[in-house]
């Protein structure tokens, strides 16, 4: 392991072992050239981005709100996050700033909501934590003293005391390095590791079936029913819970557990191991793209006009396309109990 990949992990492993996962969907992440802008538009940019996220909070809290009843910590949090952005549509009025409109009230944004109420804690847990990276990378942009002093305000109750919060009530995922496993976590690894090869064999085998059989457009329709009962027979079979998921999903149903969502902040190309206070353990192989992948999953205008019609009409909101050979594509992921 070089030191960059060291440094990373350890990066990771520090969140983790006091917060937990990391999520920032990349489309959210600021450019490399942000430290470019001139002064008035990255304070703009950064109150926007900043006022964005506590809007994103708000709204899927009370999603979460809607779907278990009022229940602290959610209850109390989200007023706290009516305040935050508060905090800063006060900064948009000083300054003079027209205030964006809400992208997540509408009533099409819609979130994935997880099945236990433990499990959205799981979520919020990322939220704050992507919340507080999200200021981070701000202030090193952001010279204005009030704004500063609002960011930095916003950032510790994000840190002291809403991640405190849903932590108690959340399974605590936390990452665990390959040799700090004990040995019923590496027999808990390598029931995880068989599972992924049996339903890696299985879907590459029915994948190689059906383009032989009916062709690659043909085959869309059959991966659309089979990929997630291949899925739920591997769970049953071995025991445990597994899936496919990428930040770049084809099928929203591949939404994969909240704690998953640590390798989609951070790509990471080897496994990954994470293991949660009730001695679950949760691991993710990467998926690469191969050449026999590019007939669905290359780019957009190299895809045969056939397979791109039966794509769009399957998945509407496919975000799949445009991989090229030994890209990473995803991760299968195994919870093992
Ligand atoms: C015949 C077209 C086709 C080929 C070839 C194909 N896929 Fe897919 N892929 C799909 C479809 C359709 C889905 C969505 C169905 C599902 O798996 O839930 C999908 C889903 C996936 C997913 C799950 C995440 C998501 O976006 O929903 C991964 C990961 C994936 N493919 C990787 C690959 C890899 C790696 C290869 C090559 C080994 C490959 N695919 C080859 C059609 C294809």
């Amino acid at each position: 392991m070089h030191a960059r990949h060291r440094c990373r992990w350890t990066i990771v492993a520090l969140l983790a072992s006091t917060l937990v996962p990391l999520s920032l969907l990349l489309a959210d992440r600021l450019t490399a050239s942000e430290a470019d802008r001139k002064p008035e538009e990255a304070l703009r940019h950064a109150l926007e981005h900043a006022l964005d996220d506590e809007r994103h909070a708000i709204a899927f809290y009370e999603a979460i709100l809607d779907r278990f009843g009022e229940r602290r910590p959610f209850s109390n949090i989200v007023h706290a996050e009516r305040r935050h952005a508060d905090a800063l549509i006060r900064q948009f009025g000083r300054l003079g700033i027209e205030v964006p409109a809400d992208r997540h009230a509408s009533k099409d944004a819609a979130f994935h909501i997880p099945a236990t109420f433990a499990e959205a804690c799981d979520a919020a847990e990322i939220a704050e934590i992507r919340n507080v990276a999200i200021y981070d990378e701000l202030l090193e942009s952001v010279r204005d003293a009030e704004v500063r002093g609002v960011f930095l305000q916003l950032r510790r109750a994000s840190q002291e005391r809403h991640l405190p919060a849903f932590r108690r009530h959340s399974n605590g995922w936390t990452v665990v390095a390959h040799e700090a496993l004990s040995d019923s976590q590496r027999a808990q690894r390598d029931r995880g590791a068989d599972a992924r090869t049996a339903m890696f064999a299985r879907l590459m085998r029915t994948l190689r079936e059906e383009v032989e059989r009916i062709g690659p457009a043909g085959a869309i329709e059959v991966c659309k029913t089979v990929a997630p009962k291949v899925a739920r027979q591997v769970s049953e079979e071995r025991g445990v819970r597994i899936g496919r998921t990428s930040w770049a999903l084809r099928n929203p149903a591949n939404v994969a557990p909240a704690w998953t969502d640590l390798v989609l902040h951070d790509r990471p190309t080897e496994p990954r191991i994470a293991s949660a206070r009730d001695g679950r353990l949760g691991v993710t192989f990467p998926i690469h793209i191969a050449t026999s992948c590019l007939t669905c999953h290359g780019p957009r205008d190299t895809l045969d006009a056939d397979v791109r019609n039966k794509i769009e009409a399957a998945y509407p909101r496919d975000r799949a396309v445009g991989f090229s050979e030994g890209d990473l594509r995803g991760w299968f992921w195994v919870e093992v109990p």
